[in-house]
């Protein structure tokens, strides 16, 4: 399973990266609204302070919503970084940019993907990865890792290459759970990645050890 960290906090980047264990970077426009960072310019010039930060994949979010902007945008982005994945929302045209990047070699992430029919129509289109959104599902009510299972059916049942990409992750219970249904990938905020680490046991076993070790010397 691939461990994406949901932020454009660059110091946060650095953490997870730090710990070993990151495979990527996804963001979007609230994402980088958070941090202060405005203006195409600056937007262009963070994709690359990211990229220049870790070793995998980081997801650039396209801002048109026409199928002429989504490739202009999109084709802009792919040529800022190698690492840059383009980020296209389920909409109709995105659907047919999907297929138009697939068709040029560019890697894709689906966003905003809420149902099962959403995710069979960016595989058929040939994304490169496809975004769940299983928090904000949960946020009204309805199960985001059921989601995850249905997806992982269809998806199985004709070898699709597209890789699920568990988005919208808030803890650490929706990492394991995507784990044990079979995410590709997951994509939260560090606190997901790093409460992994979390065991009182752990921290008592350790100070009792410690302890011990300190008895005999
Ligand atoms: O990866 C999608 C993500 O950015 C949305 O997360 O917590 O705003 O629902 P959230």
């Amino acid at each position: 399973m691939k461990f994406f960290i949901d932020t454009a906090n660059l110091d946060q980047i650095k953490e997870a990266e730090a710990l070993g264990v990151l495979d990527g970077v996804t963001t979007n426009p609230s994402l980088m609204a958070k941090e202060g960072i405005t203006g195409a310019a600056n937007i262009l010039n963070h994709y690359v302070a990211i990229c220049d930060a870790v070793e995998g994949d980081v997801s650039a979010e396209v801002i048109a919503t026409d199928f002429d902007g989504m490739i202009k945008e999109g084709e802009a982005l792919a040529t800022l970084h190698p690492q840059i994945v383009v980020k296209i929302p389920m909409i109709e045209d995105g659907v047919k940019a999907l297929k138009y990047f697939a068709g040029k070699g560019i890697k894709t992430n689906c966003t905003l993907v809420f149902s099962a029919g959403q995710a069979l129509l960016a595989a058929k289109a040939g994304a490169t990865y496809v975004s769940p959104f299983i928090g904000r599902l949960d946020d009204v009510s309805t199960d985001g890792l059921n989601l995850i299972q249905e997806i992982r059916h269809i998806y199985d049942n004709y070898a699709f290459e597209t890789q699920i990409l568990a988005a919208s992750v808030r803890h650490t219970m929706h990492v394991i759970d995507c784990a044990k249904i079979g995410a590709d990938v997951m994509t939260g905020p560090l606190s997901s990645i790093k409460g992994l680490l979390n065991h009182p046991l752990t921290d008592i076993g350790l100070a009792k050890f410690l302890a011990d070790y300190k008895k005999g010397n």
